[in-house]
């Protein structure tokens, strides 16, 4: 029997064994390389909860970016990111060598972007030069640059304001540029509608959701059969529907069954199945949900157990009845939470929960 590594990966931010329901999205982005400057999927902004596979999405655009002989420079949204960006353009553009940009470069002196949070303006200038050099090179290469930069919702707004404007700039000129962002859905709306960057309303906005059942159920029964664990279909099709389609569960439950399967002769029986799920559900409830709950103040949590009440979407006003509260007050606690990234807006005045499993441990721990 092959004893081959565990391959899932339930950890945030890591390369699952097989990106699952994303194909449309990289099928877009890919043509939009191809098309180089301008193309739509070259500017795209990813939106989701957490562990929906944001990042993951990211990491996968990159490669194909790459293996399209693109540069991609890839930043998280913490302070100082801009200057980053610019050191970063600035190495790549030495390395080009020592031809004519190498030798504009020294003419420029071009350095220290790390420095501050928020570039002065006189770097600034130099930030825009230098990004404009380097694409010329690359687009003599017929090839490009790509930014991604994750976690935008906790970015700094001057910063952001002057990457959009910077690349606005860029893509005006015709040059081969290409921007990702992604964050969570509420807070990322805000920054849109707050006018940071009018010209990043008009990217192309992609809301990540659950993969479909049947699709994990598919890759399940893949992974497990090239490995040689046996496992029956109706025990598969119990596996891929505990994970909701959720990214991040599908990993967690895909690792467990795996654990399950070393110890038991690399055979799956449904007590095997009923251990893995029970253990990835614990593990979610440690990681996930009392991370996402650990700022959750009292009357957060009171709001948040009358919604779980509801075995779905709930209208915002009956929350409010059930806490026998004012609007302005049930409006001003669904506008903290869904900034939290715990609850979603699903249509006008409806509400619902954000991460999968957090309606049934509210529950629990009430029953408690
Ligand atoms: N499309 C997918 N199919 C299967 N697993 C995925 C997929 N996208 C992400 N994952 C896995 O889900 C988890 C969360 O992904 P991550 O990209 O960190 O989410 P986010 O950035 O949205 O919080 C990781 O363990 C990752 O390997
Ligand atoms: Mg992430």
């Amino acid at each position: 029997m092959p004893s081959l590594p565990n391959p899932f990966r339930p950890t945030a931010g890591a390369t699952p064994p097989e990106l699952i329901g994303r194909q449309g999205v990289l099928d877009e982005f890919e043509y939009g390389l191809r098309l180089g400057s301008g193309a739509p999927g070259l500017l795209t902004i990813i939106t989701g909860a957490r562990g929906i596979g944001k990042t993951a999405l990211l990491s996968e655009a990159q490669d194909k970016a790459r293996e399209q002989g693109w540069i991609v420079v890839s930043e998280t949204a913490t302070p100082g990111f801009l200057g980053r960006i610019g050191e970063t353009m600035r190495l790549h553009l030495e390395e080009l060598g020592p031809g004519p940009a190498g030798r504009r470069i020294t003419a420029l002196g071009v350095a220290g972007f790390t420095v501050t949070t928020q570039l002065p303006p006189e770097r600034q200038v130099d930030w825009r030069r230098l990004g404009e050099q380097l694409l010329n090179e690359l687009a003599e290469k017929k090839t490009g640059l790509l930014f991604t930069v994750d976690e935008i919702h906790s970015a700094d707004r001057t910063e952001l304001s002057q990457l959009a404007a910077d690349v606005q700039h860029f893509i005006r000129d015709g040059l081969p540029i290409g921007l990702l962002f992604a964050g969570l859905p509420a807070a990322v709306s805000d920054l849109l509608n707050e006018g940071v960057a009018t010209f990043l309303r008009r990217a192309e906005r992609i809301d990540l959701h659950a993969a479909a059942i049947n699709e994990v159920e598919r890759s399940y029964e893949d992974t497990f059969r090239q490995a040689g664990i046996k496992i029956d279909e109706d025990q598969v099709r119990r596996a891929a529907e505990a994970t909701g389609g959720y990214p991040f569960l599908i990993q967690l439950i895909g690792y467990q069954l795996w654990r399950q399967a070393e110890i038991n002769n690399f055979t799956l029986e449904a007590d095997n199945v009923t251990q893995a799920i029970a253990a990835a559900s614990r593990r979610h409830e440690m990681t996930v949900i009392e991370a996402a709950l650990s700022t959750a103040s009292e009357k957060d949590m009171d709001f948040l157990r009358a919604m779980a009440e509801d075995d779905g979407v709930v209208a915002a006003g009956n929350i409010g009845k059930r806490l026998n509260a004012k609007s302005n007050v049930v409006a001003n606690y669904r506008a903290r939470l869904i900034a939290a990234g715990l609850i979603e807006a699903p249509a006008y005045g409806k509400v619902d929960f954000a991460i999968p499993g957090l309606r049934e441990y509210l529950r629990k721990s009430r029953d408690k």
